[in-house]
């Protein structure tokens, strides 16, 4: 962006100054070429007004001082000066001969017809191009000679290179300037707009208490961050407010519903109520287990926004140990399904992970897995080692899910269709929830037993 933005700016000038300058260039030489002509006029009629006098009386040669004048007037404009009479032949000119005939240049007929004359021609005495510029010397109405200037066109290309010179100079100043304003733009407007983006961003991975600097750059991009930061304070507070409303409504649904399974409980145990009628006594346990799955299901939701507010500090785990622990911890209850339990870890897999989340992540997917592990199968818990990450992965060989149902299954409440009843279906989104507060991934793979790998990806420290 910075880039591009002294790119642009500097094309705009380098564009400007060439629309501008480009015809200047050709119009440089007509300026220059009609200045020179204007310049070497006015001295012809000065010097024919010098000249007259000895003209007439035929005294040009003579005169050591008019002499001495145009060689020193030659020498310091670069130019070559002629008197003729009015026969055309010279009588005075420190580059011709006395008595050189010049009745063949038709500048000088013109003059002494009594007209000015200018123009421009191929030399062949001086080679190359020139100006001329010849004019009568009049006595009176008569005229008595002819005075003529000459100089080189090259005179006119030094002048317009001189210019130029100045012009590119001019070019090179302007750009230069553009480039270091574009600079300074580029400083002030787009490295606090980089900034922003940067909380932008950050603000969207989930760090709520992300604020934008709010005194750089100009007016419109404070404002910006101002704005940026009011609407980050908006969120975060909608955020907690909603966390704490899911934790305080969980918390305290679990008062009332401890009671209620004690009233259930002892009317089970009571003589009138279950003892008496059998039937009765089985509605009482159905409803004593509609209360244990309410119960999961309110730990579920305080588990998960306990997850949720764990946010950003992971802490380093041992998820071989950890794992180990686990597999040891479910051993009992995989043996009484017939289920083979087998742990793979090859040393240790350090990651980052929530504080006690690990225990809470294998327990869920083991819990999942034992549910349709079928007797007689494996259930394998491997930890393996990656060069950036670890992976815990749970792979049954029950019956597997679709791949539409493998995403459905990590949102909330959701379960399939004649999945084992007790589960509240939220064991999925915690260790999901569980895995991102640590900067990971959880999901489900199909496994090439038919069953399901749940796998977890953690980051290492
Ligand atoms: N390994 C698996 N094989 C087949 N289906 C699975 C497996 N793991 C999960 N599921 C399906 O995904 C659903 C959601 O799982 P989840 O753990 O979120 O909830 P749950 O086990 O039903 O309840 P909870 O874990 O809250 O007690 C389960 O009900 C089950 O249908
Ligand atoms: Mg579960």
């Amino acid at each position: 962006m910075r880039r591009r933005l002294i790119a642009v700016l500097v094309g705009v000038v380098v564009l400007v100054l060439a629309v501008q300058d480009l015809p200047l260039v050709g119009h440089l030489r007509v300026v220059e070429r009609d200045r020179l002509v204007t310049r070497l006029e006015r001295d012809a009629f000065i010097l024919a007004g010098r000249v007259e006098e000895d003209l007439e009386s035929g005294t040009v040669a003579e005169n050591a001082v008019l002499l001495g004048l145009v060689e020193r007037y030659e020498v310091s404009e670069d130019v070559s000066v002629v008197v003729t009479d009015t026969q055309a032949l010279a009588v005075l000119g420190p580059d011709f001969d006395t008595g050189e005939d010049f009745s063949n240049r038709p500048e000088i007929l013109e003059a002494l017809a009594g007209r000015p004359e200018t123009g421009e021609r191929d030399s062949v005495t001086l080679g190359g191009r020139l100006f001329y510029v010849a004019v009568p010397v009049l006595s009176g109405d008569a005229v008595v000679g002819a005075v003529r200037i000459t100089a080189p066109t090259s005179r006119v290309d030094e002048e317009v290179a001189d210019r130029l010179w100045g012009l590119g100079l001019v070019v090179a100043i302007s750009v230069a300037i553009a480039a270091f304003a574009a600079l300074v733009m580029a400083w002030t407007v787009t490295r606090p707009l980089a900034r922003l983006s940067e909380s932008a961003a950050r603000l969207a991975g989930g760090s709520l208490t992300e604020r934008a600097p709010e005194g750089e750059g100009p007016s419109e991009v404070r404002s910006l961050a101002r704005r940026f930061n009011l609407m980050a304070e908006q969120i975060e507070l909608l955020v907690a407010r909603q966390r704490a409303f899911a934790g305080t409504a969980s918390h305290q649904l679990r008062t009332p519903l401890t009671a209620l399974r004690i009233r259930l409980e002892s009317l089970a145990a009571s003589s009138e109520g279950a003892a008496a009628d059998p039937e009765i006594a089985e509605h009482i346990d159905e409803a004593i287990a509609e209360t244990d799955r309410l119960h999961r299901m309110i730990e579920g939701l305080l588990s998960l926004t306990r997850a949720e507010e764990a946010g950003l500090a992971p802490v380093t785990v041992d998820l071989a140990v950890v794992a180990a622990e686990r597999v040891d911890y479910w051993a009992p209850l995989a043996e009484e399904r017939g289920v083979e339990l087998r742990l793979s870890i090859e040393g240790s897999a350090i990651a980052l992970a929530v504080a006690g989340s690990i225990e809470q992540m294998i327990d869920n997917l083991i819990d999942n897995a034992l549910d349709v592990a079928p007797a007689g199968s494996e259930l394998l818990v491997e930890v393996a080692n990656a060069r950036d990450r670890i992976e815990l992965r749970i792979i049954d060989e029950g019956p597997g899910l679709s791949e539409a149902d493998r995403e459905m299954a990590f949102d909330r409440f959701w379960r399939a269709p004649g999945a084992t009843p007790g589960g509240s279906g939220l064991g999925l989104a915690i260790v999901r929830q569980l895995a991102e507060s640590a900067g990971g991934t959880a999901r489900l793979d199909a496994a090439s037993t038919g069953g399901v790998a749940a796998v977890v990806v953690l980051r290492r420290p």
